[in-house]
């Protein structure tokens, strides 16, 4: 499987996760989709052992096979993980960082701050997550396409759409994260970066 958008964010998400890894680090892929962001990453980061994820099974083929075709190593077997379900964070050896690239918007409030609760049950004493993606700012949609987007989620789904920036730091506060930054991307998404509290 192949995105485009996915192809066109890859180098700026690879630059912005280099920072937050090292060597040995083990980092866990919510909603990896095609597997394009993860076999990038792994083959940029070869020191670092990747886990992808997703709910569906022909993306868990398509990051097997990206793995497989590329010859990389360093990839765990994709698994099934439903990300807004309570009770995964605990279920599953502590992790280093948890990256999630576009999904927030295709959820609601609840589900994103059941995410991230899980997520800080996941990672390991000072670990960090990443959340990227398109958000409003204080409450407002900042160019046309994005009100355009949001419309269109919740004419499908009233309960989904765009989430708050201001909303996100107090999920994450409420959740642990102490430090929380806050990054511009390209295309006008940003990316939300946070250190879970280290003991
Ligand atoms: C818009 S795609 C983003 C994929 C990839 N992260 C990217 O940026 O290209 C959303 C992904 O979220 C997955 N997904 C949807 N609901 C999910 C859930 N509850 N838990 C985990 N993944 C989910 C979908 O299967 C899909 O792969």
């Amino acid at each position: 499987m192949f995105a485009p958008s996915a192809d066109r964010n890859s180098a700026d998400i690879c630059e912005l996760i280099q920072s937050l890894v090292s060597p040995k680090t083990h980092a866990l892929e919510i909603a990896s989709g095609t597997g394009q962001h993860i076999s990038a990453l792994a083959t940029a980061m070869p020191d670092v052992h990747w886990h992808p994820t997703d709910v569906d099974s022909a993306r868990l083929a398509s990051i097997s096979a990206y793995t497989q075709e590329l010859g990389l190593t360093n990839i765990a077997g994709p698994i099934f993980l439903d990300a807004t379900a309570a009770g995964w964070g605990a279920s599953m050896p502590a992790v280093d960082l948890v990256l999630l690239t576009n999904l927030l918007h295709l959820i609601s409030a609840g589900e994103c701050r059941t995410l991230i609760l899980e997520a800080a049950q996941a990672l390991s004493p000072g670990g960090t997550l990443m959340l990227y993606g398109p958000f409003k700012r204080s409450g407002v949609l900042t160019s046309d396409g994005d009100a355009r987007f949001d419309a269109d989620l919740r004419a499908s789904d009233p309960n989904i759409g765009y989430k708050d920036d201001l909303d996100m730091r107090t999920w994450l506060s409420d959740a642990g994260f102490a430090r929380v930054a806050v990054n511009q991307m390209p295309a006008n998404n940003l990316a939300f970066v946070a250190r879970s509290t280290s003991s």
